[in-house]
Order: C-alpha cells, then sequence, then structure tokens
C-alpha cells in the first residue's frame, strides 16, 4: 500500500504516519526527518536544506525529489510506504507520478489530515521533539510520563527551530501556496481521502483505518 500524507504544518501527519508505517508494517519516510537527520550531522545536504528550513520557506525540488525517488526504490519498500511532507508541490508530485509509472506503480491514497489554521499554532507551539530518535509529543495533548525526557529513548526534548509562531506563520502561508492545490491534483487522480485532524489522536487513527481497511 502506497500512501501519502497531505495536510498543513502541525495537522498532525508525522503522528498518523507512525501509527499507520506500525500497524501496516511499512516504512514511513518523513522529508521532514531525512533534513533534519542531516542537519544534525552536518551534511552539505544538511547545510543548504537548513537555510530553507529556518525561514519556514521549502527546500527546493531538486534537492528533495531524487532523494524520494531513490528511497522508494529500496527492498523494504515492496510492500508499500507512507510519505509525510511529500510530495508538497504541484512538480514534486509529477515527478513521483512518473517515477512510479516507469515501475508499473501507483499511489494508492492520498489521505488529507484537516486542520483549520487557528488549531495550528497552539499545536506546534506545544510540540516537543526528541533530539536522539525524532518521537513527537504535546505538552497537553500527547505527553511524555516525565516531562522534557522521551518516552522511547531517555533522550530530552525540544522546540523545533522552526515551530516559533512567526516562522509557522510563514509555513501556513507557504502550504496554501505551494502545498494545498495537491489537493485538487489528488482529486482528479481520484485517491484523495479526507479525515477530520482535530479530533483525538486515537480517532484520527481511526478513521484512517477506516479508508486503509484492517
Ligand atoms: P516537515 O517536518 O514535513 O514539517 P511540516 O509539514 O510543517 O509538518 P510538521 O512536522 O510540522 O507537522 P505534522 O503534520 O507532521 O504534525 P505532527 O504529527 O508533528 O517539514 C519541515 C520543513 O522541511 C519544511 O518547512 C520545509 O522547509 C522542509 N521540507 C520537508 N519536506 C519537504 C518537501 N517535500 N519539499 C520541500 N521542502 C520540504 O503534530 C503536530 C503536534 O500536534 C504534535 O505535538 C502532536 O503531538 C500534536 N497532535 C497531532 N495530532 C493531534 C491531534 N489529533 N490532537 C491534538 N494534538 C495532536
Ligand atoms: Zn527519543
Amino acid at each position: 500500500m502506497k500512501i501519502i500524507m497531505l495536510g498543513a504544518p502541525g495537522a498532525g501527519k508525522g503522528t498518523q504516519a507512525k501509527k499507520i508505517a506500525d500497524k501496516y508494517s511499512i516504512p514511513h519516510i518523513s522529508t521532514g526527518d531525512i533534513f533534519r537527520a542531516n542537519i544534525k550531522n552536518g551534511t552539505e545536504l544538511g547545510k543548504k536544506a537548513k537555510a530553507y528550513m529556518d525561514q519556514g520557506l521549502l527546500v527546493p525540488d531538486e534537492l528533495v525529489v531524487d532523494l524520494v525517488v531513490d528511497r522508494v526504490k529500496q527492498d523494504d519498500c515492496a510492500d508499500g510506504y507512507v510519505l509525510d511532507g511529500f510530495p508538497r508541490t504541484i512538480p514534486q508530485a509529477e515527478a513521483l507520478d512518473q517515477a512510479l509509472a516507469g515501475m508499473n506503480e501507483k499511489v494508492d491514497y492520498a489521505i488529507n489530515v484537516e486542520v483549520p489554521d487557528e488549531n495550528i499554532v497552539n499545536r506546534m507551539s506545544g510540540r516537543r521533539a526528541c533530539v536522539d530518535c525524532g518521537a513527537t509529543y504535546h505538552i497537553v495533548y500527547a505527553p511524555t510520563k516525565q516531562e522534557g525526557i522521551c518516552d522511547k529513548c531517555g533522550g530530552s526534548l525540544i522546540l523545533r527551530d522552526d515551530d516559533k509562531p512567526e516562522t509557522v506563520q510563514k509555513r501556513l502561508g507557504v502550504y496554501h501556496e505551494q502545498t494545498q492545490p495537491l489537493i485538487d491534483y489528488y482529486t482528479q487522480s481520484g485517491i484523495l481521502r479526507e479525515v477530520d485532524g482535530t479530533a483525538e489522536i486515537d480517532d484520527v487513527f481511526a478513521a484512517i483505518v477506516e479508508i486503509l481497511g484492517e
């Protein structure tokens, strides 16, 4: 099963993508996580990506398309995968479709997690991410057992650099301008499905499982 997660920054794509990956035993491929790992390791790609991410802008398509196309060709993707944060522009979606067509494959579902802008800033300012394993929490909606400590690995939790309110506003603007057109794109190809992302985390997931099947 090949799945794309769509939705505004902070809509809960990553939260749901991790649950999908666990339930259906398929890889979770997050371009945001890939860039953050590259930044942490000080790679050339990380240095280039950081300059855009810190401003709330998208990284240029040419830095992201080949990376994802190479990743979905790996052996562990044979039974499918869940893409989180990609595609984010029409050219990225077209490049993905083209690459998959060349392998006689296609995306099965594009799941749009809908959350109004008013809820987003609140979500982002409460989000905490583990510096070691990347797990995400929320101080109110998904708290850890011990404050500031990751439940999964014991690492410390931080506020992401791009989660400051002014950067979140910028990311929302970029989302409406460059990423929202993908909703029409996938409506036209017949694979768009919508879920209410304002519901509780487990209820959003139940709605997704209803779409994907047990
Ligand atoms: P990326 O990491 O993809 O960020 P994003 O799309 O802005 O999404 P987020 O990770 O912020 O949010 P999310 O929807 O995953 O929400 P989460 O589950 O964490 O990208 C970062 C940057 O990298 C981009 O700005 C860009 O520069 C660059 N980039 C990445 N991919 C790119 C691409 N393809 N092309 C170009 N540039 C690219 O949830 C948010 C919070 O809410 C959490 O605290 C969570 O616990 C909580 N929460 C989740 N669900 C619920 C719920 N139902 N109720 C209450 N709280 C909830
Ligand atoms: Zn951790």
